[in-house]
């Protein structure tokens, strides 16, 4: 999979991407991700890349030229791709979003800044909008950030263990059981004696029932939407 990412700060990039499973990705090529300048796609010798809105307020807007123009540019040279805005306005990252993405061969995401990107991009050039939770951050690049881990998960051979990212938490509209590792008793409190049984089955079971009774006492929300297939009120 190849991703393009389109920013007013290429330089917040480099560093998450450089470690554990994103940079294996990278270095065996299942995933090839390049960060480019928005300021290279602006005209005029000040190559600017916002305006204060239209109808006053405070602010800047980012212009829809340089946006349009980095798209296409990057559509003629490396191939048409799944545009995508990262916006609080979009829908939300879920595992099925990042699963379905995981498919494309080419994504490119437009990171906003400021008040946010000029309606025309996501209107006509943006094949959808997503956002990573309801807050609202500076800026479009730690939601690219978080976009690509986790479409990367889903990619055959990111993971050592290919099933991984169906089993996380939220894969059934569950959460995961909690998980124990040596030692066996760690200052008194001891690791679930199932959990050192040896009996797959008992562990299986075990799992599934903490995940769950957690999802139910943290969740209640994603419980009830499983058990309804209607969305719950946290
Ligand atoms: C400060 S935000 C703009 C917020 C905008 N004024 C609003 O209230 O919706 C600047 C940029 O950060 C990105 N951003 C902020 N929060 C986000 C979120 N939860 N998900 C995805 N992108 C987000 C978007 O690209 C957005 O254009």
């Amino acid at each position: 999979m190849r991703i393009d990412v389109l920013t007013l700060f290429p330089g917040m990039f480099g560093d998450p991407l450089s470690h554990s499973i994103l940079a294996r990705a990278r270095e065996s090529g299942l995933l090839a991700v390049e960060v480019h300048d928005l300021r290279d796609f602006a005209e005029g010798k000040h190559r600017v890349t916002d305006e204060p809105p239209f109808g006053g307020g405070g602010g800047m807007v980012m212009k829809p030229g340089p946006i349009f123009a980095g798209v296409e540019a990057l559509s003629a040279s490396r191939g048409p791709g799944r545009v995508i805005l990262l916006s609080p306005a979009g829908s939300l990252l879920s595992p099925e979003s990042a699963e379905r993405l995981s498919k494309e061969e080419h994504l490119l995401l437009i990171c906003g800044r400021y008040e946010g990107v000029d309606q025309r991009v996501a209107d006509h050039l943006a094949d959808e909008e997503i956002s990573i939770g309801d807050y609202v951050l500076s800026g479009g690049e730690l939601p690219a950030l978080v976009l690509i881990d986790a479409v990367a998960r889903f990619l055959p051979g990111v993971l050592g263990d290919p099933d991984a990212p169906r089993n996380d938490s939220f894969a059934e509209g569950l959460l995961e059981a909690p998980h124990y590792t040596r030692p066996r008793d760690f200052r008194g409190w001891a690791v679930p004696e199932v959990l050192l049984s040896g009996d797959h089955a008992a562990v299986a079971a075990w799992r599934k029932e903490e995940g769950v009774r957690r999802t139910a006492a943290r969740r209640p929300d994603l419980l009830k939407k499983k058990l309804t297939g209607r969305p719950g009120m946290e």
